[in-house]
């Protein structure tokens, strides 16, 4: 497995692969790496001939009060697992390399980016954007997948790829989570015991709003009612019923949503979320 430090190695790699008519897949990370990392890369490794995985703790992302310097950094366990899941190239390039000096230039995604985590971290996305698009530069994949846990972000980076004609395919993967059901997530590290037993009420709620979904509500403001009731273990953030294409809030589940929650326990701050599609059986036809 090699291991690149800027973007120019990373492209020359990358050029090398495609004129061996090479496809590459790339997953994007920032190490800590987990379970849900390696569901990724498994597929990844599987669906392309070559796999690259991305490494960087990328500061454009978090806010001045946010866990940035906390970001847990273990790059020898993370490359180790990657070459275990297959992945035959990393990028990890360095902060001075990505932002230099005077650095100006971001990718700004409207619209889909405002809610949700948008509202409560304004800074997040064009961050977000910014950095993928840098890495999509000098990765140049084929395919790049991401994890429907950050749904936002899965929705944030498909309509950027489209709509800059970037030619790379996103696949969105589903959420890999611990038995008892929470959510995997490299902050989970930072939960106490407690904290995260008190977690567990928020995959818990996603769950039954599922069944009453799946049980024929409809009424979005009653789904969000009793998420928010079930919660009650953690501070809520946020608890959003979607479109699960444009992420805007709906009042009547009618086509795929994604229901969303943010929450802190203890001083973490977790996401969640649940996608539904009404089946065809449930949805009433006027006579
Ligand atoms: P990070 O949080 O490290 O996540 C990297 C990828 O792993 C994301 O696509 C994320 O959705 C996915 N992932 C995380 N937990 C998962 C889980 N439990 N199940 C399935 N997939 C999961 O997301 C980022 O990094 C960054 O924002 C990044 C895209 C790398 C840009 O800096």
């Amino acid at each position: 497995m090699e291991v690149f430090r800027t973007a120019e190695s990373m492209r020359n790699w990358s050029r090398a692969q495609r004129a061996a008519g090479k496809r590459i897949g790339f997953v994007p990370t920032m190490g800590a790496l987990h379970e849900g990392h390696l569901s990724l890369m498994r597929v990844a490794v599987q669906d392309n001939e070559v796999a690259v995985a991305s490494i960087f703790v990328n500061p454009t992302q978090f806010a001045p009060h946010e866990d940035f310097d906390a970001y847990p950094r273990q790059f020898e366990r993370d490359a180790a697992m990657c070459e275990a899941a297959g992945i035959v190239a990393i990028y990890a390039p360095m902060a001075s390399g990505m932002y230099p000096e005077n650095f100006s230039t971001y990718v700004l995604v409207e619209k889909v980016s405002e809610g949700l985590c948008g509202g409560s971290r304004p800074h997040f996305f064009r961050g977000v954007a910014t950095v993928v698009t840098k890495l999509f530069n000098a990765v140049t994949p084929d395919r790049a997948y991401f994890g429907q846990k950050d749904a936002q972000q899965c929705a944030v980076i498909t309509r950027m790829a489209r709509d800059l004609d970037m030619g790379v395919e996103i696949v969105e993967m589903p959420i890999v989570r611990e038995p008892d059901g929470l959510a995997m997530s490299s902050r989970n590290a930072y939960l106490s015991e407690e904290e995260r037993v008190r977690a567990l009420c928020i995959s818990r709620a996603l769950f039954a709003a599922q069944a009453r979904m799946e049980a024929g509500e409809r009424d979005a403001a009653c789904v969000k009612a009793e998420v928010l009731q079930a919660m009650d273990e953690v501070t809520v953030d946020y608890v959003e019923l979607v479109d699960a294409d444009t992420m805007r809030s709906v009042e009547t589940i009618e086509k795929p949503v994604l229901l969303a929650v943010a929450a802190v326990s203890g001083g973490t701050r977790l996401i969640d979320n649940i996608k539904y599609t009404p089946s065809e059986s449930l949805v009433r036809v006027e006579r």
